[in-house]
This record gives C-alpha cells, sequence and structure tokens, in this order.
C-alpha cells in the first residue's frame, strides 16, 4: 500500500460536545501521522465545495447549513493507505449501521450529527486538502 494523505473533519456536533480529543486519540492510535490541524468554521463556499457532489439531493441544504453552524477541526492525516484506514475508523455513515468502536458507532448521534468526515478516495483527498489546507 502507498502512503496517502486524506483530509479529516471533526463536525460540530462533536466539537460542541467536547469529543475531540477523544477522537484525536483513535486517529492517533491507527499510527497515521497528523501533519496539520486546524480549529475554523467552514465558509458557506467552503461547505458547497466538500460536498459538491451532494448537491440537489434532499439533505443538501441541511448538510450544508449543519457542517457551517459552529467550529469544525480540520486535519490532514498522512500514512500508509491513510484514506481506507480513516474511512474504515469512521465507520458507516448512520451511527445506527455503524459497528462499535468505530468513531461513529462510539460517538454518532444521527445521520446529520454523525462526528467526522473523510475523504472517500485518493481524489477526493487531493482536491479536500488543497480546499482546506491550500
Ligand atoms: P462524509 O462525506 O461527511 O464523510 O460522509 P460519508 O462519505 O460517509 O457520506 P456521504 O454519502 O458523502 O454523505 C455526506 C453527508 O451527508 C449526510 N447524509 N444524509 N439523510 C440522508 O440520507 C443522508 N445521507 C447522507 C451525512 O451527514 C453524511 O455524512
Ligand atoms: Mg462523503
Amino acid at each position: 500500500m502507498a502512503v496517502e494523505q486524506t483530509y479529516l473533519m471533526i463536525k460540530p456536533d462533536a466539537v460542541a460536545r467536547g469529543q475531540v480529543g477523544r477522537i484525536v486519540s483513535r486517529i492517533e492510535d491507527t499510527g497515521l501521522q497528523i501533519l496539520r490541524m486546524e480549529l475554523a468554521t467552514l465558509t458557506a463556499q467552503q461547505a458547497a465545495a466538500n460536498y459538491a457532489e451532494h448537491e440537489g439531493k434532499p439533505f443538501y441544504e441541511g448538510l450544508i447549513s449543519y457542517i457551517t453552524s459552529g467550529p469544525v477541526v480540520k486535519l490532514l492525516v498522512s500514512g500508509e493507505g491513510a484514506v481506507a484506514v480513516c474511512r474504515k475508523l469512521m465507520g458507516a455513515t448512520n451511527p445506527a449501521d455503524a459497528a462499535p468502536g468505530t468513531i461513529r458507532g462510539d460517538f454518532g448521534l444521527s445521520v446529520d450529527a454523525n462526528v467526522i468526515h473523510g475523504s472517500d478516495s485518493v481524489e477526493s483527498a487531493e482536491r479536500e486538502v488543497a480546499l482546506f489546507f491550500g
């Protein structure tokens, strides 16, 4: 497997509930390296660019207003197979379907407030890292 970079983002509900430390620990426990980490509130433009693939879907407007509703933690993570390792660590999109031991399985509240975003491919990761870290 190749060394990859991926973009992770701890979503506003988890930041508001004080879960950043525990979630970051789980990322560190994988052995992947955190290269950048920053608290920020997304602009509407950044949110729209990140979720462009979902434009027009019934949940799109709610997703954009939720993800811009408060600060998030942006993370640039690197290591062997980082994209797939992080998607596995995150768990299924809907916390109700996410396995125990995954971040969404353990911390997620609902399909909207599902704690964490992670790039879904190496191509998405390159785009998202450029969008959020320049
Ligand atoms: P993310 O992009 O946030 O890492 O999540 P994901 O890849 O697991 O899921 P994706 O299909 O990309 O969906 C993006 C976000 O939209 C919300 N969603 N709601 N109500 C619904 O049916 C529905 N489907 C997706 C979720 O908050 C999901 O994280
Ligand atoms: Mg996605």
